[in-house]
């Protein structure tokens, strides 16, 4: 049990004395530390609806209240109940934890599944910073997600079958180089797709990569080839992309996996009528009347509909993006047995989510589909980010830089590093800064980026969290020999020390909170204050020169903060270098 099921089973016995029925309460983390450790206005509540005064209510609670062992409780303001947690609970609880692989965290998601659809870039389509998104946020999700217990199914839904393969066919016979895509694969691609889209002026052009997309989708043997080859060198290099990163996928099903099942689910949406036919085309209409954000497809009016049809065949027989999502849908609930599925999309695509989730609950699919949505990552102008060229940037550019100037942080703060070592810091500490500068955002707020904020020593960056955790495990370098804090008596005396074990507890209460609202923000913050609390703790207590007891209990300290940092900052997707 956490702090707060504690105070929360506590309290509800209280409440149930008091009220005379069966009554819980929640209780929160305290806002202001200076009242208390946690807090609650259960009284507040109640009284209103009793209509009694919530002063008197909760003199009632707390002297109904049992919290021998844990706590002392007083009244604030208009009725707040404010829980002090007493140092030897707090002592008592490190300990517990210490010995707790698990760090204190509950498996809420025990027994249920969940699928993340997250990073699915689009193939031979340069990945965007879209994209950057979507993947840094999406594999923490899948991360934190995995620890709290959940069957955690991560799958790139890669953009394997647009109508950019018409183009990309057309480019390959007239202009690939074969040197070039053996060296960099998706560059090239790239390449070609924009050289094809830049003659697609000139007479003729457009209407052969028509042709080409035609013969590939008839299934002829020569553009499949292509195809396949196209699949085959882009997921190497995207591959590549993602073992820098740290972030592995169980499944790439992208969008051509389903190509089988789409003319056999327009006929059954027909079938039930779920669809029907809108000026040739085969429309889902959405009687969702929310208002959208963004409105693109000011289309088919009709009465008693809203304007917002999803399609799912054009006039032409074509299938589109709803069609594939659908039937990615029914492969999610019908073979993985999905509870959730969660998609981590940029906010322009809110449109087609939200008719997506729509059509798939008229469909009788269902289970929590959650799009999980976020802004754009601005340049120093405030405008969208692009490169020099006027391109938008790339993953490899951003993190090729992060990197760079990682080193050339290192070599400056600390010159004794060389070589391999050196390159190896380097890259941990320039791709955590990456990650945690995105992922210590709201997700929803566009960001501006900005390298010298991302790399600062000081400060709300990664570097600042891996080189608290370096300067823990120094500590323990100085020691003769290894340090079992297993069967260490804790003691707490010092304000640092016991603000300290505060936050400790605390990472198994943040935890499940970051998915109620999908904000991994809320662990970036949670590990920075761990560090913070860290460091005052260290400047005001000393370890090693400490008699014991309290040697060995700060040394435990230690520990257990070394290791709910390491976890904290991997749940996040970062690394800790050994030195730095
Ligand atoms: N490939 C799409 C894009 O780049 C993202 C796919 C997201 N996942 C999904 N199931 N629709 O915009």
């Amino acid at each position: 049990m956490t702090l707060i099921q504690e105070l929360e089973s506590r309290l509800g016995i209280a409440l149930t004395a008091t009220l005379g029925e069966p009554t819980a309460a929640t209780v929160t983390a305290a806002a202001d530390l200076r009242f208390g450790d946690y807090q609650s206005n259960a009284a507040m509540v109640l009284a209103k609806q009793q209509k009694a005064n919530p002063r008197a209510l909760a003199q009632q609670i707390i002297d109904a209240l049992d919290l021998s062992g844990l706590a002392t409780a007083d009244i604030a303001g208009p009725g707040f109940i404010n829980f002090r947690i007493l140092p030897a609970a707090y002592a008592s609880r490190a300990a517990a934890l210490i010995r707790d692989e698990r760090l204190g965290v509950p498996a809420t998601g025990a027994g249920k599944t969940v699928v993340v659809d997250f990073s699915a870039p689009n193939v031979a389509k340069p990945m965007h910073v879209g994209h950057i998104r979507s993947t840094i946020i999406g594999d923490s999700l899948a991360r934190i997600a995995r620890f709290l217990g959940f069957k955690v199914i991560a799958d790139n839904h890669i953009g394997d079958w647009g109508t950019q393969f018409g183009m990309i066919i057309y480019g390959w016979n007239h202009f690939l180089d074969e040197a070039a895509l053996a060296a960099d694969p998706i560059a090239e691609l790239v390449r070609v797709y924009r050289k094809v889209n830049s003659l697609k002026e000139q007479p003729g052009v457009l209407d052969a990569c028509k042709a080409e997309l035609v013969k590939l989708q008839a299934g002829d043997d020569e553009n499949l080839a292509i195809w396949r080859k196209c699949i085959e060198v882009s997921k190497c290099g995207l591959q590549k992309i993602y073992d820098r990163l740290g972030v592995k996928f169980d499944y790439w099903y992208g969008e051509s996996h389903y190509n089988d099942r789409l003319a056999g689910l327009v006929d059954e949406f027909l079938e039930k009528g779920i669809a029907r036919e809108s000026n040739g085309a085969v429309c889902v209409f959405s009687n969702d009347s929310k208002p959208l954000e963004q409105d693109p497809f000011k289309v088919h009016k009709e009465e008693g509909w809203t304007d917002n049809p999803a399609l799912i065949r054009k006039a032409d027989g074509g299938f589109l993006y709803a069609t594939t999502d659908l039937a990615t849908i029914q492969f999610r609930i019908d073979e993985w047995q999905a509870d959730h599925v969660w998609y981590v999309v940029g906010v322009p695509q809110q449109l087609h989510f939200r008719q997506l989730f729509d059509a798939a609950a008229r469909w009788g699919k269902t289970g929590d589909f959650q799009h999980i949505e976020f802004g754009s990552i601005l340049g120093d102008d405030r405008k969208l980010m692009k490169t020099r060229s006027g391109d938008s940037v790339g993953l490899i550019e951003v993190l090729e830089e992060a990197v760079e100037r990682a080193a050339k942080a290192i070599a400056e703060k600390n010159p004794d590093l060389k070589g391999e070592e050196a390159a190896q810091i380097a890259e941990v500490v320039g791709i955590g800064a990456v990650k945690f500068a995105e992922l210590s955002q709201n997700r929803l707020t566009d960001y501006v980026f900005s390298w010298d904020r991302m790399l600062a020593l000081q400060g709300d960056t990664a570097p600042y969290l891996q080189y608290s955790h370096v300067r823990i495990r120094s500590i323990f370098r100085k020691l003769d020999g290894p340090f079992d804090a297993t069967s260490v008596e804790i003691h707490l005396n010092e304000p640092a020390e016991i603000h300290l074990v505060r936050l400790l507890v605390r990472f198994g209460e943040v935890l499940p909170t970051i998915l109620e609202d999908f904000r991994p923000n809320l662990l970036a913050n949670y590990v920075l204050e761990l560090a913070r609390a860290f460091h005052s703790f260290f400047e005001a207590c000393p370890v090693l020169k400490a008699d014991e007891p309290t040697r060995s209990s700060r040394l435990a300290l230690c520990e257990l903060t070394s290791r709910t940092l390491k976890q904290g900052l991997h749940l996040l997707g970062i690394d800790v270098p050994e030195r730095m």
